[in-house]
Protein backbone atom coordinates (compact mmCIF):
# COMPACT_ATOMS: atom_id res chain seq x y z
CA UNK A 1 0.00 0.00 0.00
CA UNK A 2 2.47 2.60 1.34
CA UNK A 3 4.93 1.53 -1.78
CA UNK A 4 1.71 2.42 -3.93
CA UNK A 5 1.48 5.49 -2.62
CA UNK A 6 4.99 6.78 -3.25
CA UNK A 7 4.91 5.52 -6.92
CA UNK A 8 1.66 7.11 -7.38
CA UNK A 9 3.37 10.52 -5.51
CA UNK A 10 6.36 10.12 -7.90
CA UNK A 11 4.34 9.61 -11.31
CA UNK A 12 2.39 13.26 -9.94
CA UNK A 13 4.93 14.48 -9.28
CA UNK A 14 7.18 13.47 -12.72
CA UNK A 15 3.69 14.78 -14.67
CA UNK A 16 3.40 18.04 -12.49
CA UNK A 17 7.14 19.30 -14.41
CA UNK A 18 6.21 17.93 -17.19
CA UNK A 19 2.53 19.83 -17.43
CA UNK A 20 4.19 23.39 -17.54
CA UNK A 21 5.52 22.58 -21.20
CA UNK A 22 3.47 22.91 -23.59
CA UNK A 23 1.63 19.93 -24.31
CA UNK A 24 -0.25 17.90 -27.59
CA UNK A 25 -3.68 18.81 -25.87
CA UNK A 26 -2.50 22.39 -26.00
CA UNK A 27 -1.19 22.71 -29.43
CA UNK A 28 -4.11 21.20 -30.99
CA UNK A 29 -6.05 24.32 -30.82
CA UNK A 30 -2.68 26.50 -32.12
CA UNK A 31 -2.39 28.10 -35.75
CA UNK A 32 1.33 28.58 -36.75
CA UNK A 33 3.29 30.76 -38.30
CA UNK A 34 6.69 29.76 -39.80
CA UNK A 35 9.61 32.14 -40.10
CA UNK A 36 12.87 31.65 -41.36
CA UNK A 37 14.57 33.93 -38.86
CA UNK A 38 17.07 35.14 -41.19
CA UNK A 39 14.65 36.03 -43.90
CA UNK A 40 11.72 37.60 -41.66
CA UNK A 41 12.43 40.34 -39.31
CA UNK A 42 16.13 42.71 -39.07
CA UNK A 43 16.66 44.07 -35.32
CA UNK A 44 15.80 47.92 -36.69
CA UNK A 45 12.54 47.15 -38.21
CA UNK A 46 14.20 48.10 -41.69
CA UNK A 47 12.15 47.10 -44.42
CA UNK A 48 14.96 48.19 -47.37
CA UNK A 49 17.83 45.81 -46.78
CA UNK A 50 18.57 43.65 -50.33
CA UNK A 51 18.32 40.00 -50.32
CA UNK A 52 18.39 38.31 -52.95
CA UNK A 53 17.51 34.62 -52.72
CA UNK A 54 20.14 33.41 -55.51
CA UNK A 55 23.08 35.16 -53.28
CA UNK A 56 21.97 32.45 -50.68
CA UNK A 57 23.93 34.54 -48.45
CA UNK A 58 23.02 35.54 -44.67
CA UNK A 59 20.48 38.66 -45.37
CA UNK A 60 20.01 39.76 -41.49
CA UNK A 61 17.19 38.45 -39.97
CA UNK A 62 17.02 38.34 -36.29
CA UNK A 63 15.11 37.34 -32.82
CA UNK A 64 14.62 41.08 -31.73
CA UNK A 65 13.37 41.60 -35.33
CA UNK A 66 10.76 38.99 -35.10
CA UNK A 67 9.76 40.40 -31.48
CA UNK A 68 8.80 43.44 -33.36
CA UNK A 69 6.61 42.18 -35.62
CA UNK A 70 4.46 40.22 -33.14
CA UNK A 71 1.90 42.54 -33.55
CA UNK A 72 1.93 41.70 -37.62
CA UNK A 73 1.59 38.28 -36.62
CA UNK A 74 -0.58 38.19 -34.00
CA UNK A 75 -2.93 40.56 -36.34
CA UNK A 76 -3.05 37.73 -38.75
CA UNK A 77 -4.53 35.53 -35.33
CA UNK A 78 -1.34 33.30 -35.03
CA UNK A 79 -1.29 31.98 -31.76
CA UNK A 80 2.19 30.13 -32.26
CA UNK A 81 5.94 30.76 -34.38
CA UNK A 82 8.16 28.34 -35.81
CA UNK A 83 11.89 29.51 -36.09
CA UNK A 84 14.67 28.29 -37.48
CA UNK A 85 17.27 26.04 -36.05
CA UNK A 86 18.76 28.29 -33.17
CA UNK A 87 22.08 26.21 -33.04
CA UNK A 88 25.39 27.33 -34.43
CA UNK A 89 26.31 26.26 -37.66
CA UNK A 90 29.27 26.21 -39.98
CA UNK A 91 30.66 29.74 -40.37
CA UNK A 92 32.29 28.58 -44.39
CA UNK A 93 31.07 30.12 -47.21
CA UNK A 94 30.63 26.76 -49.34
CA UNK A 95 29.68 26.67 -52.74
CA UNK A 96 25.73 26.07 -52.27
CA UNK A 97 26.33 29.69 -49.99
CA UNK A 98 25.69 30.40 -46.42
CA UNK A 99 24.42 28.62 -43.86
CA UNK A 100 21.44 31.26 -42.93
CA UNK A 101 18.74 28.57 -42.96
CA UNK A 102 20.33 26.87 -39.75
CA UNK A 103 20.39 23.26 -41.29
CA UNK A 104 24.25 23.43 -41.09
CA UNK A 105 25.16 22.78 -37.27
CA UNK A 106 28.39 22.28 -36.11
CA UNK A 107 27.98 23.05 -32.26
CA UNK A 108 24.73 22.29 -30.25
CA UNK A 109 26.00 23.68 -27.32
CA UNK A 110 26.27 26.96 -28.80
CA UNK A 111 23.79 29.98 -30.39
CA UNK A 112 23.63 31.21 -34.15
CA UNK A 113 24.91 34.55 -33.17
CA UNK A 114 23.84 36.24 -36.92
CA UNK A 115 20.31 35.74 -35.30
CA UNK A 116 21.34 37.12 -31.49
CA UNK A 117 22.13 35.93 -27.98
CA UNK A 118 20.93 34.08 -25.56
CA UNK A 119 19.11 37.09 -24.20
CA UNK A 120 17.91 38.00 -27.17
CA UNK A 121 16.29 34.41 -27.49
CA UNK A 122 14.59 34.06 -24.23
CA UNK A 123 13.38 37.83 -24.85
CA UNK A 124 11.68 36.40 -27.97
CA UNK A 125 10.41 33.75 -25.71
CA UNK A 126 9.11 35.85 -22.85
CA UNK A 127 7.17 37.99 -25.61
CA UNK A 128 5.36 35.60 -26.97
CA UNK A 129 4.19 34.59 -24.04
CA UNK A 130 3.03 37.74 -22.78
CA UNK A 131 0.68 37.75 -26.08
CA UNK A 132 -0.33 33.85 -25.15
CA UNK A 133 1.53 32.87 -28.14
CA UNK A 134 4.03 29.82 -27.94
CA UNK A 135 7.83 29.46 -29.40
CA UNK A 136 8.26 26.11 -31.75
CA UNK A 137 11.67 25.52 -32.72
CA UNK A 138 13.49 23.64 -35.35
CA UNK A 139 15.39 20.87 -34.66
CA UNK A 140 18.47 18.64 -36.25
CA UNK A 141 19.43 15.44 -35.09
CA UNK A 142 19.97 13.61 -38.48
CA UNK A 143 22.95 15.16 -39.42
CA UNK A 144 25.88 17.70 -38.53
CA UNK A 145 27.07 20.50 -41.48
CA UNK A 146 30.48 20.27 -43.20
CA UNK A 147 32.09 22.83 -45.79
CA UNK A 148 33.65 19.92 -48.57
CA UNK A 149 34.11 16.32 -49.02
CA UNK A 150 33.47 13.74 -46.93
CA UNK A 151 37.08 12.68 -46.69
CA UNK A 152 38.34 15.84 -45.77
CA UNK A 153 35.61 15.96 -42.35
CA UNK A 154 37.43 17.31 -39.24
CA UNK A 155 34.93 15.39 -36.31
CA UNK A 156 36.58 17.65 -34.16
CA UNK A 157 35.09 20.43 -35.13
CA UNK A 158 31.62 19.63 -33.71
CA UNK A 159 30.13 20.06 -30.36
CA UNK A 160 29.24 17.11 -28.52
CA UNK A 161 29.87 14.82 -30.76
CA UNK A 162 33.26 15.27 -32.14
CA UNK A 163 34.75 11.73 -33.16
CA UNK A 164 33.92 9.71 -36.35
CA UNK A 165 32.41 7.24 -34.22
CA UNK A 166 29.54 8.77 -33.59
CA UNK A 167 29.12 8.90 -37.80
CA UNK A 168 27.57 6.37 -39.80
CA UNK A 169 30.18 5.91 -42.97
CA UNK A 170 29.95 8.11 -45.65
CA UNK A 171 27.84 6.77 -48.83
CA UNK A 172 25.44 8.81 -50.86
CA UNK A 173 21.65 7.75 -50.76
CA UNK A 174 21.15 6.69 -54.70
CA UNK A 175 17.62 4.92 -53.82
CA UNK A 176 15.05 6.58 -51.42
CA UNK A 177 12.99 2.81 -51.45
CA UNK A 178 15.40 1.94 -49.25
CA UNK A 179 15.01 2.70 -45.78
CA UNK A 180 17.95 1.62 -44.43
CA UNK A 181 20.01 3.47 -46.97
CA UNK A 182 18.11 6.96 -46.37
CA UNK A 183 18.72 6.35 -42.64
CA UNK A 184 22.31 5.67 -42.73
CA UNK A 185 23.54 7.36 -46.02
CA UNK A 186 24.61 10.82 -45.62
CA UNK A 187 22.48 13.82 -47.02
CA UNK A 188 24.48 16.02 -49.33
CA UNK A 189 27.41 15.82 -51.89
CA UNK A 190 31.57 16.42 -52.17
CA UNK A 191 30.41 20.38 -51.83
CA UNK A 192 28.72 20.68 -48.41
CA UNK A 193 28.31 17.20 -46.71
CA UNK A 194 25.83 16.36 -44.14
CA UNK A 195 27.90 13.90 -41.75
CA UNK A 196 25.15 11.36 -40.67
CA UNK A 197 24.52 11.33 -36.84
CA UNK A 198 24.84 7.09 -35.44
CA UNK A 199 21.27 8.01 -33.82
CA UNK A 200 20.69 4.18 -33.01
CA UNK A 201 23.58 3.97 -30.53
CA UNK A 202 23.11 4.76 -26.98
CA UNK A 203 25.75 7.02 -26.29
CA UNK A 204 24.28 9.51 -29.10
CA UNK A 205 20.18 9.11 -27.77
CA UNK A 206 21.57 10.32 -24.37
CA UNK A 207 23.65 12.99 -25.96
CA UNK A 208 20.69 14.62 -28.28
CA UNK A 209 18.58 13.79 -24.76
CA UNK A 210 20.60 15.65 -22.15
CA UNK A 211 21.01 18.40 -24.92
CA UNK A 212 17.43 18.83 -25.62
CA UNK A 213 16.04 19.25 -22.37
CA UNK A 214 18.73 21.91 -21.20
CA UNK A 215 17.90 23.38 -24.55
CA UNK A 216 13.78 23.24 -23.69
CA UNK A 217 14.37 24.76 -20.30
CA UNK A 218 16.85 27.06 -20.93
CA UNK A 219 14.81 29.34 -23.49
CA UNK A 220 11.33 27.98 -22.52
CA UNK A 221 10.29 26.33 -25.80
CA UNK A 222 7.09 24.97 -26.30
CA UNK A 223 7.15 22.98 -29.24
CA UNK A 224 9.93 21.30 -31.80
CA UNK A 225 9.33 20.54 -35.50
CA UNK A 226 12.16 18.13 -36.03
CA UNK A 227 13.81 17.93 -39.23
CA UNK A 228 14.75 15.40 -41.59
CA UNK A 229 12.56 13.00 -39.56
CA UNK A 230 12.39 10.45 -42.31
CA UNK A 231 16.20 10.05 -42.50
CA UNK A 232 15.84 8.77 -38.33
CA UNK A 233 14.47 5.46 -37.14
CA UNK A 234 11.38 5.98 -34.84
CA UNK A 235 12.79 4.21 -31.69
CA UNK A 236 15.75 7.51 -31.70
CA UNK A 237 12.33 9.72 -32.26
CA UNK A 238 10.05 7.73 -29.22
CA UNK A 239 12.90 8.85 -26.81
CA UNK A 240 14.00 12.15 -28.50
CA UNK A 241 9.78 13.31 -27.54
CA UNK A 242 10.07 11.85 -24.00
CA UNK A 243 13.81 13.53 -23.35
CA UNK A 244 12.19 17.02 -24.94
CA UNK A 245 8.85 16.66 -22.88
CA UNK A 246 7.27 19.39 -25.38
CA UNK A 247 4.79 18.81 -28.13
CA UNK A 248 6.86 17.68 -31.27
CA UNK A 249 5.82 17.37 -34.95
CA UNK A 250 8.29 15.46 -37.54
CA UNK A 251 9.20 15.92 -41.06
CA UNK A 252 8.63 12.88 -43.20
CA UNK A 253 8.85 14.25 -46.24
CA UNK A 254 6.32 11.40 -48.03
CA UNK A 255 2.95 11.69 -49.47
CA UNK A 256 2.15 8.09 -48.66
CA UNK A 257 0.02 8.12 -45.41
CA UNK A 258 0.73 4.42 -44.79
CA UNK A 259 4.83 5.55 -44.25
CA UNK A 260 4.58 8.96 -42.93
CA UNK A 261 1.65 8.31 -40.48
CA UNK A 262 3.85 5.45 -39.13
CA UNK A 263 5.81 8.08 -37.22
CA UNK A 264 3.21 9.22 -35.38
CA UNK A 265 3.39 6.30 -33.48
CA UNK A 266 6.83 7.78 -32.25
CA UNK A 267 6.28 11.40 -32.39
CA UNK A 268 3.38 13.38 -31.41
CA UNK A 269 2.89 14.87 -34.65
CA UNK A 270 3.92 14.92 -38.39
CA UNK A 271 3.59 17.36 -41.31
CA UNK A 272 0.90 16.39 -43.36
CA UNK A 273 2.91 15.62 -47.02
CA UNK A 274 -0.24 12.90 -47.67
CA UNK A 275 -2.96 15.97 -47.42
CA UNK A 276 -0.03 18.81 -49.05
CA UNK A 277 0.09 17.22 -52.37
CA UNK A 278 -3.82 16.32 -52.79
CA UNK A 279 -4.73 20.16 -51.83
CA UNK A 280 -2.01 21.45 -54.30
CA UNK A 281 -3.15 18.96 -56.86
CA UNK A 282 -7.08 20.39 -56.60
CA UNK A 283 -5.88 23.85 -56.20
CA UNK A 284 -3.10 24.94 -58.14
CA UNK A 285 -5.49 25.48 -61.28
CA UNK A 286 -8.92 24.80 -62.47
CA UNK A 287 -8.19 21.33 -63.93
CA UNK A 288 -7.38 19.55 -60.65
CA UNK A 289 -9.94 17.97 -58.91
CA UNK A 290 -11.40 16.63 -55.31
CA UNK A 291 -10.71 12.99 -55.98
CA UNK A 292 -7.29 12.97 -54.30
CA UNK A 293 -8.63 14.74 -51.60
CA UNK A 294 -11.40 12.86 -51.13
CA UNK A 295 -8.83 9.82 -50.99
CA UNK A 296 -7.05 11.79 -48.75
CA UNK A 297 -9.38 12.21 -45.65
CA UNK A 298 -10.29 8.62 -45.32
CA UNK A 299 -6.50 7.67 -45.86
CA UNK A 300 -4.92 9.85 -43.03
CA UNK A 301 -7.99 8.89 -40.87
CA UNK A 302 -7.52 5.53 -40.95
CA UNK A 303 -3.44 5.50 -41.19
CA UNK A 304 -2.69 8.41 -38.73
CA UNK A 305 -2.97 8.07 -34.54
CA UNK A 306 -4.20 11.30 -34.35
CA UNK A 307 -5.23 13.48 -36.92
CA UNK A 308 -6.20 16.49 -35.02
CA UNK A 309 -2.34 16.85 -34.26
CA UNK A 310 -1.35 16.91 -37.22
CA UNK A 311 0.63 19.92 -38.92
CA UNK A 312 -1.70 21.30 -42.26
CA UNK A 313 0.47 23.36 -44.63
CA UNK A 314 -0.01 24.37 -48.00
CA UNK A 315 3.38 26.08 -48.65
CA UNK A 316 7.11 26.01 -46.53
CA UNK A 317 10.64 27.08 -47.28
CA UNK A 318 11.24 23.48 -49.11
CA UNK A 319 8.67 23.42 -51.49
CA UNK A 320 7.67 25.61 -54.56
CA UNK A 321 5.81 28.35 -53.42
CA UNK A 322 1.74 28.61 -54.00
CA UNK A 323 2.20 31.57 -56.31
CA UNK A 324 4.95 29.67 -58.42
CA UNK A 325 2.27 27.64 -60.08
CA UNK A 326 -0.50 30.35 -60.82
CA UNK A 327 -0.86 33.97 -60.39
CA UNK A 328 -4.75 32.73 -59.43
CA UNK A 329 -5.46 34.95 -56.66
CA UNK A 330 -8.70 33.02 -56.17
CA UNK A 331 -7.12 29.82 -55.80
CA UNK A 332 -4.07 31.08 -53.44
CA UNK A 333 -7.27 31.78 -51.29
CA UNK A 334 -8.76 29.01 -51.70
CA UNK A 335 -5.82 27.49 -50.63
CA UNK A 336 -5.45 29.44 -47.17
CA UNK A 337 -8.72 29.18 -46.30
CA UNK A 338 -8.45 24.93 -47.07
CA UNK A 339 -4.90 25.13 -44.60
CA UNK A 340 -6.57 26.92 -41.61
CA UNK A 341 -10.30 25.19 -41.58
CA UNK A 342 -9.15 21.72 -42.15
CA UNK A 343 -8.35 19.35 -39.32
CA UNK A 344 -5.14 19.44 -37.79
CA UNK A 345 -2.90 22.67 -36.56
CA UNK A 346 -2.51 24.65 -39.13
CA UNK A 347 0.79 26.33 -40.65
CA UNK A 348 1.20 28.76 -42.88
CA UNK A 349 4.85 29.85 -44.14
CA UNK A 350 6.06 33.50 -44.26
CA UNK A 351 5.51 35.28 -47.24
CA UNK A 352 2.43 33.23 -48.26
CA UNK A 353 0.47 36.17 -46.77
CA UNK A 354 1.60 38.68 -49.32
CA UNK A 355 1.71 36.40 -52.48
CA UNK A 356 5.28 35.52 -53.03
CA UNK A 357 6.03 33.25 -55.57
CA UNK A 358 9.46 32.11 -55.38
CA UNK A 359 9.74 28.74 -56.84
CA UNK A 360 11.90 26.14 -54.84
CA UNK A 361 14.86 26.08 -52.48
CA UNK A 362 16.71 29.19 -52.43
CA UNK A 363 14.25 31.15 -54.80
CA UNK A 364 11.37 30.35 -51.88
CA UNK A 365 13.50 31.95 -48.94
CA UNK A 366 12.24 36.08 -50.23
CA UNK A 367 12.83 38.27 -47.37
CA UNK A 368 9.02 39.39 -45.68
CA UNK A 369 10.40 43.02 -45.16
CA UNK A 370 10.61 43.80 -48.79
CA UNK A 371 6.96 43.71 -48.66
CA UNK A 372 6.90 45.93 -46.15
CA UNK A 373 4.90 43.53 -43.38
CA UNK A 374 1.62 45.40 -45.33
CA UNK A 375 -1.96 44.51 -43.56
CA UNK A 376 -3.18 45.43 -46.96
CA UNK A 377 -3.08 42.43 -48.60
CA UNK A 378 -5.98 40.61 -50.04
CA UNK A 379 -4.19 37.28 -48.37
CA UNK A 380 -3.38 38.95 -45.38
CA UNK A 381 -6.68 39.94 -44.51
CA UNK A 382 -8.34 36.24 -45.49
CA UNK A 383 -5.78 34.64 -42.86
CA UNK A 384 -7.04 37.33 -40.67
CA UNK A 385 -10.53 36.41 -40.85
CA UNK A 386 -10.08 32.68 -41.01
CA UNK A 387 -7.86 32.30 -38.16
CA UNK A 388 -10.74 34.74 -36.08
CA UNK A 389 -13.03 32.37 -36.63
CA UNK A 390 -11.32 29.43 -35.95
CA UNK A 391 -9.82 30.34 -33.04
CA UNK A 392 -13.65 31.33 -32.01
CA UNK A 393 -14.93 27.92 -32.65
CA UNK A 394 -12.13 26.36 -30.75
CA UNK A 395 -13.13 28.84 -27.63
CA UNK A 396 -16.78 28.22 -27.86
CA UNK A 397 -16.26 24.49 -28.77
CA UNK A 398 -14.16 21.81 -27.28
CA UNK A 399 -14.98 19.59 -29.77
CA UNK A 400 -13.66 21.45 -32.76
CA UNK A 401 -10.24 20.65 -32.71
CA UNK A 402 -10.84 16.47 -33.03
CA UNK A 403 -13.57 17.48 -34.87
CA UNK A 404 -12.57 15.06 -38.22
CA UNK A 405 -14.45 17.02 -41.32
CA UNK A 406 -17.18 16.04 -42.59
CA UNK A 407 -17.59 16.15 -46.33
CA UNK A 408 -21.11 17.83 -47.07
CA UNK A 409 -20.76 18.60 -50.75
CA UNK A 410 -18.43 17.86 -53.61
CA UNK A 411 -18.43 17.55 -56.98
CA UNK A 412 -14.60 17.73 -59.54
CA UNK A 413 -14.07 20.97 -58.36
CA UNK A 414 -16.00 22.10 -55.31
CA UNK A 415 -16.24 20.89 -52.11
CA UNK A 416 -18.07 21.86 -48.85
CA UNK A 417 -16.73 20.64 -45.53
CA UNK A 418 -18.55 21.01 -41.92
CA UNK A 419 -16.40 20.75 -38.76
CA UNK A 420 -17.69 21.63 -35.52
CA UNK A 421 -20.30 20.25 -32.88
CA UNK A 422 -24.25 21.15 -33.61
CA UNK A 423 -24.49 24.54 -33.44
CA UNK A 424 -20.70 25.72 -32.91
CA UNK A 425 -19.81 24.18 -36.37
CA UNK A 426 -17.84 25.75 -39.61
CA UNK A 427 -19.24 24.91 -42.99
CA UNK A 428 -16.32 26.11 -45.59
CA UNK A 429 -16.31 25.92 -49.28
CA UNK A 430 -13.88 25.53 -51.59
CA UNK A 431 -13.39 25.94 -55.31
CA UNK A 432 -10.43 25.97 -57.76
CA UNK A 433 -12.78 27.62 -60.62
CA UNK A 434 -10.42 30.37 -60.21
CA UNK A 435 -10.34 34.03 -60.86
CA UNK A 436 -11.88 34.29 -64.31
CA UNK A 437 -14.87 32.32 -63.20
CA UNK A 438 -18.66 33.16 -63.16
CA UNK A 439 -20.50 33.35 -59.64
CA UNK A 440 -22.77 30.38 -59.40
CA UNK A 441 -24.79 28.92 -56.44
CA UNK A 442 -24.51 25.89 -54.44
CA UNK A 443 -27.95 24.89 -52.19
CA UNK A 444 -25.84 23.03 -49.01
CA UNK A 445 -27.53 20.22 -46.99
CA UNK A 446 -26.32 18.53 -44.34
CA UNK A 447 -24.37 21.40 -43.06
CA UNK A 448 -26.45 20.48 -39.33
CA UNK A 449 -27.80 23.72 -39.61
CA UNK A 450 -31.52 23.78 -39.08
CA UNK A 451 -34.22 26.24 -41.03
CA UNK A 452 -34.26 29.74 -39.69
CA UNK A 453 -30.72 29.86 -38.66
CA UNK A 454 -28.81 32.78 -39.44
CA UNK A 455 -25.81 32.52 -40.42
CA UNK A 456 -22.60 34.53 -40.89
CA UNK A 457 -20.16 34.40 -44.03
CA UNK A 458 -17.39 35.62 -42.60
CA UNK A 459 -14.86 36.73 -45.80
CA UNK A 460 -17.95 38.89 -47.01
CA UNK A 461 -20.12 39.31 -43.82
CA UNK A 462 -23.19 38.67 -45.61
CA UNK A 463 -26.03 37.00 -43.57
CA UNK A 464 -27.82 34.07 -44.90
CA UNK A 465 -31.05 31.89 -43.63
CA UNK A 466 -31.00 28.26 -43.57
CA UNK A 467 -33.74 27.44 -45.90
CA UNK A 468 -37.25 25.40 -44.73
CA UNK A 469 -35.67 22.43 -46.39
CA UNK A 470 -32.94 22.64 -44.04
CA UNK A 471 -30.64 24.14 -47.18
CA UNK A 472 -27.97 26.73 -47.07
CA UNK A 473 -28.08 29.16 -50.24
CA UNK A 474 -24.34 29.34 -50.73
CA UNK A 475 -23.47 32.10 -53.67
CA UNK A 476 -20.25 31.72 -54.67
CA UNK A 477 -18.18 34.92 -56.12
CA UNK A 478 -15.70 34.23 -59.11
CA UNK A 479 -13.74 31.03 -57.74
CA UNK A 480 -13.33 32.55 -54.33
CA UNK A 481 -14.00 30.36 -50.72
CA UNK A 482 -16.96 30.40 -48.20
CA UNK A 483 -16.65 30.21 -44.67
CA UNK A 484 -19.66 30.05 -42.70
CA UNK A 485 -20.56 30.30 -39.05
CA UNK A 486 -23.97 30.98 -37.08
CA UNK A 487 -24.80 34.55 -36.34
CA UNK A 488 -25.43 33.74 -32.59
CA UNK A 489 -22.04 31.44 -31.92
CA UNK A 490 -20.30 35.40 -33.93
CA UNK A 491 -22.18 37.26 -31.92
CA UNK A 492 -19.54 39.24 -29.05
CA UNK A 493 -16.42 37.83 -30.53
CA UNK A 494 -15.76 40.64 -33.48
CA UNK A 495 -16.38 38.67 -36.09
CA UNK A 496 -17.99 40.92 -39.02
CA UNK A 497 -18.10 43.36 -36.45
CA UNK A 498 -17.89 47.29 -37.14
CA UNK A 499 -17.75 48.66 -40.55
CA UNK A 500 -18.95 45.43 -41.84
CA UNK A 501 -15.90 44.07 -43.78
CA UNK A 502 -13.90 41.69 -41.75
CA UNK A 503 -10.34 43.75 -42.39
CA UNK A 504 -11.11 45.94 -39.80
CA UNK A 505 -11.82 44.01 -36.63
CA UNK A 506 -9.23 40.93 -37.74
CA UNK A 507 -7.22 39.61 -34.75
CA UNK A 508 -9.04 41.20 -32.49
CA UNK A 509 -6.84 42.62 -30.26
CA UNK A 510 -4.38 44.92 -32.07
CA UNK A 511 -5.89 48.35 -34.34
CA UNK A 512 -5.23 48.14 -37.72
CA UNK A 513 -2.24 49.95 -38.75
CA UNK A 514 -2.41 53.38 -41.32
CA UNK A 515 -1.41 51.95 -44.56
CA UNK A 516 1.91 54.95 -44.90
CA UNK A 517 3.86 55.51 -48.51
CA UNK A 518 6.71 53.23 -46.79
CA UNK A 519 3.76 50.24 -47.25
CA UNK A 520 2.93 51.08 -50.67
CA UNK A 521 6.52 51.10 -51.86
CA UNK A 522 6.94 48.15 -50.23
CA UNK A 523 4.42 46.34 -51.82
CA UNK A 524 5.36 47.19 -55.28
CA UNK A 525 9.03 45.82 -54.07
CA UNK A 526 7.80 43.38 -53.11
CA UNK A 527 6.19 42.62 -57.13
CA UNK A 528 9.64 43.13 -58.25
CA UNK A 529 11.21 40.77 -55.76
CA UNK A 530 8.81 38.11 -56.01
CA UNK A 531 8.54 38.69 -60.38
CA UNK A 532 12.47 37.77 -59.87
CA UNK A 533 12.36 34.71 -58.32
CA UNK A 534 9.38 33.32 -60.60
CA UNK A 535 11.37 30.96 -63.10
C1 LIG B 1 15.73 0.20 -54.04
O1 LIG B 1 15.38 -0.36 -52.80
C2 LIG B 1 14.24 -1.20 -52.83
C3 LIG B 1 13.90 -1.57 -51.38
O2 LIG B 1 15.00 -2.13 -50.74
C4 LIG B 1 14.52 -2.38 -53.71
O3 LIG B 1 13.39 -3.22 -53.77
C5 LIG B 1 14.91 -1.92 -55.10
O4 LIG B 1 15.31 -3.02 -55.88
C6 LIG B 1 16.06 -0.93 -55.01
N1 LIG B 1 16.29 -0.35 -56.33
C7 LIG B 1 17.50 -0.39 -56.89
C8 LIG B 1 17.58 0.23 -58.26
O5 LIG B 1 18.46 -0.90 -56.37
C1 LIG C 1 21.55 25.79 -20.57
O1 LIG C 1 21.99 26.77 -19.65
C2 LIG C 1 23.04 26.33 -18.78
C3 LIG C 1 23.29 27.45 -17.78
O2 LIG C 1 23.59 28.64 -18.45
C4 LIG C 1 24.28 26.01 -19.61
O3 LIG C 1 25.31 25.54 -18.76
C5 LIG C 1 23.91 24.94 -20.61
O4 LIG C 1 25.01 24.69 -21.47
C6 LIG C 1 22.72 25.38 -21.46
N1 LIG C 1 22.35 24.27 -22.34
C7 LIG C 1 21.94 24.45 -23.59
C8 LIG C 1 21.63 23.24 -24.40
O5 LIG C 1 21.79 25.54 -24.10
C1 LIG D 1 0.03 21.27 -59.68
O1 LIG D 1 0.01 20.14 -58.83
C2 LIG D 1 0.29 18.91 -59.49
C3 LIG D 1 0.11 17.82 -58.47
O2 LIG D 1 0.91 18.04 -57.32
C4 LIG D 1 1.69 18.95 -60.07
O3 LIG D 1 1.99 17.74 -60.74
C5 LIG D 1 1.80 20.12 -61.03
O4 LIG D 1 3.13 20.22 -61.49
C6 LIG D 1 1.39 21.41 -60.34
N1 LIG D 1 1.33 22.47 -61.31
C7 LIG D 1 2.27 23.40 -61.44
C8 LIG D 1 2.04 24.45 -62.49
O5 LIG D 1 3.26 23.43 -60.73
Amino acid sequence: MKIELLVRAAVACAVASVVEAATSEQWRSRSIYQVLTDRFARTDGSTTAECNTADVNYCGGTWRGIIGQLDYIQNMGFTAIWISPITYNIPDRTEYGDAYHGYWQQDLYKLNDHFGTAEDLKALSQALHDRDMYLMVDIVTNHNGWPGASSTVDYTRFNPFNDAKYYHPSCSISNYSDQAMVEDCWLGDDKVELPDLRTEDQAVVDGYGAWIGELVANYSIDGLRLDTAKHVAPPFWSSFNAAAGVFCTGEVFSGDPSFTCSYQNALDSVLNYPLYYPIISFLNSSSGTTAPLLTAISDIKSQCKDVSLLGTFSENHDLPRFASMTQDLALAKNALALTLLWDGIPIVYAGQEQHYAGYGDPGNREATWLAAYSRQSELYNLLAAANQVRNRALEIDEGYATYGVDVVYSTQNVLAVRKGSEGKQIVSVFTNAGDSSTPYAVDLANTGWAAGTKVLEVLTCEEVVVADNGALPVSMDAGLPRIYFSSEAASGSGICAGTGTPTETVGGQMPSQTPSVGMVKGRRRMAAAAAGVVA
